[in-house]
């Protein structure tokens, strides 16, 4: 098993202009960060400019060429575990979020993540409860609790924290399950890998034994033929 610091990716679900998102980003980034098993990185969509899903495969098949996609692959692929931070948008999460997670599937599997919603009365609810279906199928384990921040707008105080107790607290509750989960399906990845490695060799040498007795039967081919027209 590894034994480095976790790197977790918070993954900012706005690329609005004047978005509120960007201060609920900082601050769980900022609050995940400080803790001596995760090294927390905010990750920007905006920085991830996607095409608008269109591959002829679905992601679990294969991934299409476009440099944009394999770019947001590689950085996926890096992390340990998440968490998205998601505006409400009409009851639900955010267009630009739901399309960086269809664009992949492999690079979400067996990875923990948070969630954390943001918006004006709904307060991310709504947009929460939506991703918690989808997380599922992306093979990603997700916290129980969840962080909502309403009116994110004036949410936070001059030092970039909430100004709300029960904020704060489901998000160290919510962290402190991503990180139980961090070495579990680190684990289990290392093992999936090891497998996969042992499976592969596997079947390279049944390849290699398989082309060797091939050679073997056309070398002696020729001699069986002539003691079969001698006889
Ligand atoms: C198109 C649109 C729809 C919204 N729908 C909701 C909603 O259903 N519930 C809610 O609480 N807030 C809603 N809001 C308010 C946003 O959640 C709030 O403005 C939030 O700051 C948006 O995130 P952003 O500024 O990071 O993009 C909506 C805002 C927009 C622009």
């Amino acid at each position: 098993m590894s034994t480095r610091t976790s790197r977790i990716q918070v993954i900012l679900g706005s690329t609005r202009q004047n978005r509120a998102g960007e201060q609920v980003a900082r601050w769980i980034t900022d609050l995940a960060d400080a803790r001596p098993d995760i090294d927390a990185e905010l990750v920007d969509l905006r920085d991830f400019p996607l095409p608008f899903f269109d591959s002829p495969f679905p992601p679990k098949r294969a991934l299409p060429d476009d440099p944009q996609v394999q770019t947001w692959a590689a950085k996926v692929a890096d992390a340990d575990g998440f968490i998205l931070v998601t505006p409400e948008y009409n009851y639900g999460y955010s267009a630009v979020l739901k399309n960086a997670l269809d664009t992949l599937y492999y690079e979400w599997n067996d990875k923990p993540v948070g969630i954390v919603g943001y918006g004006a009365i709904g307060g991310g609810l709504r947009a929460v409860m939506q991703l918690r279906q989808v997380v599922v199928e992306l093979g990603l384990v997700q916290a129980n609790a969840g962080v909502i921040v309403p009116f994110a707008g004036r949410a936070f105080g001059e030092d970039g924290t909430p100004s709300d107790e029960v904020t704060l607290r489901t998000a160290n509750a919510m962290l402190n399950e991503v990180a139980d989960w961090l070495p579990l399906l680190q684990a289990k990845r290392d093992a999936q890998a090891e497998a996969k490695l042992a499976s592969d060799a596997k079947a390279e040498a049944k390849r290699a034994a398989d082309a060797q007795a091939e050679d073997k039967r056309a070398a002696e081919e020729p001699e069986t033929k002539k003691l079969a027209a001698t006889a």
